[in-house]
C-alpha cells in the first residue's frame, strides 16, 4: 500500500512562483525517505501537503489513500501524519512532560483511562523510560530531549506517518544521533518516516533519498544512487557525505577500498585491508 501519493502537484504562496512545481511522488508504507535540497527548494511546502496544512493548487495529494482536499478526511489525515519542526521551543505547549504528551490525544478525544498508557508508551518509544520523567518541567530539558518529547507528543496520537522537518537542525551531535536512532527504530517497527535534512550523513541512513530544487524533484533513489553521484550533487551545491569523500580520496591514492556511505563500514574495510597486508 502507498502511504503518500502526489500527482502533478503545483502550489504557490503568492502566484509569483511555484513553491511546488509539478511534483509526482509515491511513498510506500514503511519507507524511510530523506528529503534534501537548498533553502527555499520546497521541502517544507512538500511536508505540509502530506498532512493537509497546505493543499495543492493543481494536482492531488492522497495521504493513506485519503484526498487532502476532502474536508471529511482532515481529522484522520492530521492524526495519522504527525510533524515535528526545527525549533524545539516553538512546538512545546505544556509545562509538564506528561501534559505535553497528553495534549494531542486529549484533543483527539482519547478517554482519560487510556491517556496514561498512551503517554507512558510514547515516552518509552523515544527513550524516556524513567517513570519520574513524566513530571519533569519541559523548559528544563535539553534541545535534544525537547525534540524527543515533541516526537512523543506525535506518537501518542498513534500516527502511521512521521514527518521530521529539519528536526535535528538545532541540536548538538549527541542530540542529532539520538533523534536519528529513534527515527530508525520507529521505521524498523513499521512507521513511514519522511526526514527533511541538510545533513548528507543523516540522509545516508534513509532507505530512499529525494532531492528537491525549485519545487521539482531532481533526484530520487537509494542513498547509494543519489549520495554517491558527484556530478548531480555538485550541480545542486550539495556535498558528498564525508565517508564517500574519504573513500574516493583513498581510491585516488591507490588504496583499494569501495565507496562507503557510512564511516563505520569504511573503517571496517580499512581494518580488514590492514590485517590482510
Ligand atoms: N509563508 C510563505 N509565504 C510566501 N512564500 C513562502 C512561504 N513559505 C515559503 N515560501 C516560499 O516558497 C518557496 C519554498 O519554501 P519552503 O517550502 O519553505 O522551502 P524549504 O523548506 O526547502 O526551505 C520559497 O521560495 C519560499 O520563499
Ligand atoms: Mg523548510
Amino acid at each position: 500500500m502507498t502511504a503518500i501519493d502526489f500527482e502533478g502537484v503545483r502550489f504557490s504562496y503568492d502566484d509569483s512562483k511555484n513553491a511546488l512545481d509539478g511534483v509526482t511522488l509515491h511513498i510506500a508504507a514503511g519507507e524511510f525517505v530523506a528529503v534534501l535540497g537548498g533553502n527555499g527548494s520546497g521541502k517544507s511546502t512538500l511536508a505540509k501537503h502530506v498532512n493537509a496544512l497546505l493543499v495543492p493548487r493543481t494536482g492531488t495529494v492522497l495521504t493513506l489513500g485519503m484526498d487532502t482536499q476532502d474536508p471529511d478526511s482532515l481529522y484522520l489525515i492530521r492524526q495519522n501524519a504527525g510533524m515535528v519542526f526545527q525549533n524545539p521551543d516553538d512546538q512545546l505547549v505544556a509545562t509538564l512532560v506528561e501534559n505535553e504528551v497528553a495534549f494531542g490525544p486529549e484533543n483527539l478525544g482519547v478517554p482519560s483511562s487510556e491517556l496514561e498508557l498512551r503517554v507512558r508508551d510514547a515516552l518509552h518509544e523515544v527513550g524516556f523510560r524513567d517513570a519520574s520523567f513524566a513530571t519533569h518541567e519541559t523548559n528544563a530539558l535539553s534541545g535534544g530531549q525537547k525534540q524527543r518529547l515533541a516526537i512523543a507528543g506525535v506518537l501518542a496520537m498513534e500516527p502511521r506517518i512521521l514527518i521530521l522537518d529539519e528536526a535535528t537542525a538545532m541540536l548538538d551531535p549527541r542530540g542529532r544521533r539520538g533523534l536519528l536512532r529513534i527515527a530508525r527504530e520507529l521505521n524498523a517497527n513499521g512507521m513511514t518516516v519522511i526526514m527533511i535534512t541538510h545533513s548528507m550523513e543523516e540522509a545516508a541512513q534513509a532507505s530512499r533519498v529525494i532531492v528537491l530544487r525549485e519545487g521539482r524533484i531532481v533526484a530520487d533513489g537509494s542513498p547509494a544512487q543519489v549520495l554517491c553521484d558527484k556530478e548531480t550533487l555538485s550541480s545542486l551545491h550539495l556535498r558528498l557525505p564525508f565517508a564517500v569523500r574519504l573513500s574516493l580520496a583513498l581510491q585516488q591514492r591507490g588504496i583499494p577500498v569501495s565507496i562507503h556511505l557510512d564511516e563505520s563500514s569504511l573503517e571496517e574495510e580499512l581494518c580488514s585491508l590492514n590485517s590482510a597486508m
